[in-house]
């Protein structure tokens, strides 16, 4: 089953705010709806939102009551904004957004009707959900012939098929490796604030019987200073021209301690979310959640923080460059120097 999908004229989605606990479906019927589940998180990971917000605009096109193509148009504009300020660093959002809208104006100067536009956006929806999948298992393969036979490696967040359409992106080259043969260990960090790895990671690893323990993210560097652990693997929410590496809040952390001791750090992504219009990590917007998610959390039954507490919720950092061994893509394993290699054509990065 895709984690994002469409069916009965509904743009459908695995709820993955109530997993472990539940496998619930949720369905929507207007783009609204779906911007709010971008930004609530029921639907999480740079390229599972694109492809939601791809098909959120299939619904705004649906919605509209427009018969002018000129006024669909200024429709789908007005959703796509909505859409797009759902959530801020993941580019893939922008990508696929900006993909279906340049679709819907070529419609509109071929002079096309409204219904026809309305199903090109949604044709369009529906090829971006396709790719995702055929890409993921083109990085998985690439990226699979980076992990030996045994080794344990950690990994970050969630970038499995929740976070994707299907197979995922680090996760994925995890499941290559495992469906090829090779005895692979994960390592997986629980991921504070909301805990995408010990929910999402560990019930994702459970359904393919790949072998793992969940460490809180404090534990890694004790992990790679021992020898315990020898690779790293991530996604990504945007890598910048010069290799930057925008992820999940605590990746950077990660990185730094792999590094010290010698461990491949590799990020696993998609053409789609390499951003070659930010020069470096620090320009990519990072977005700062509702610190209420840092403050939920219980311990033997028992609220952890004072009842007045404040904190800090970013919920994402930068890894820079140095610190990456190299960058899976579809297209292949791309090794520094990140600022020329992202731009050579072989890289297909446009
Ligand atoms: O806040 P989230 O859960 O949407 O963050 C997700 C991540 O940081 C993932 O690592 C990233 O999107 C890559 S997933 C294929």
């Amino acid at each position: 089953m895709r984690t994002v999908f469409w069916e009965d004229h509904q743009l459908k989605m695995i709820d993955q705010r109530v997993l472990p606990a539940r496998f619930e479906i949720a369905s929507f019927r207007d783009h609204k709806a779906v911007a709010q589940a971008i930004q609530d998180m029921t639907v999480r990971g740079a390229p599972a939102i694109g492809a939601a917000a791809a098909f959120g605009l299939a619904l705004a096109g649906f919605e509209s009551a427009s018969s002018l193509t000129v006024d669909l148009l200024a429709d789908l504009r007005r959703a796509a904004a909505v859409l797009k300020s759902a959530r801020p660093t993941a580019v893939n959002l922008a990508w696929a957004l900006e993909r279906v809208m340049r679709v819907a104006e070529k419609k509109m100067e071929e002079e096309r009707s409204a219904s026809d536009l309305r199903d090109a956006v949604l044709n369009e929806a529906q090829r971006i959900a396709d790719e995702d999948v055929e890409i993921n298992k083109r990085m998985g393969e690439h990226g699979a012939a980076l992990i030996d036979d045994g080794d344990t490696v950690i990994h970050h967040c969630n970038t499995g098929a929740l976070a994707t359409v299907d197979w995922g992106t680090a996760l994925g080259v995890i499941r290559t490796a495992h469906e090829q043969g090779k005895r692979v260990h994960v390592l997986v960090d629980e991921t504070r604030p909301r805990l995408q790895g010990a929910r999402l990671t560990a019930w994702e690893l459970e359904q393919y019987g790949i072998p793992y323990d969940i460490i809180s993210d404090n534990m890694s560097g004790y992990f790679l200073k021992s020898g315990k652990a020898q690779k790293v693997f991530f996604g990504a929410d945007r890598v910048a021209a010069n290799g930057d590496v925008a992820n999940k809040i605590g990746t950077y952390m990660l990185a730094l301690a792999a590094h010290d001791n010698g461990v491949p750090v590799y990020p696993v992504v998609p053409t789609s979310t390499i951003d070659l219009s930010i020069a470096h990590g620090d320009l990519i917007p990072i977005e700062e959640r509702d610190p209420e998610e840092v403050l939920d959390i219980q311990f033997q039954g028992e609220r952890v923080a004072p009842i007045e507490a404040r904190a800090r919720n970013p919920a994402f950092d930068v890894t820079p460059n140095r610190l990456v061994t190299a960058i899976v893509t579809e297209n292949g394993v791309i090794h520094p120097p990140f600022d020329v290699n992202l731009r050579k054509p072989e890289s297909n990065i446009s």
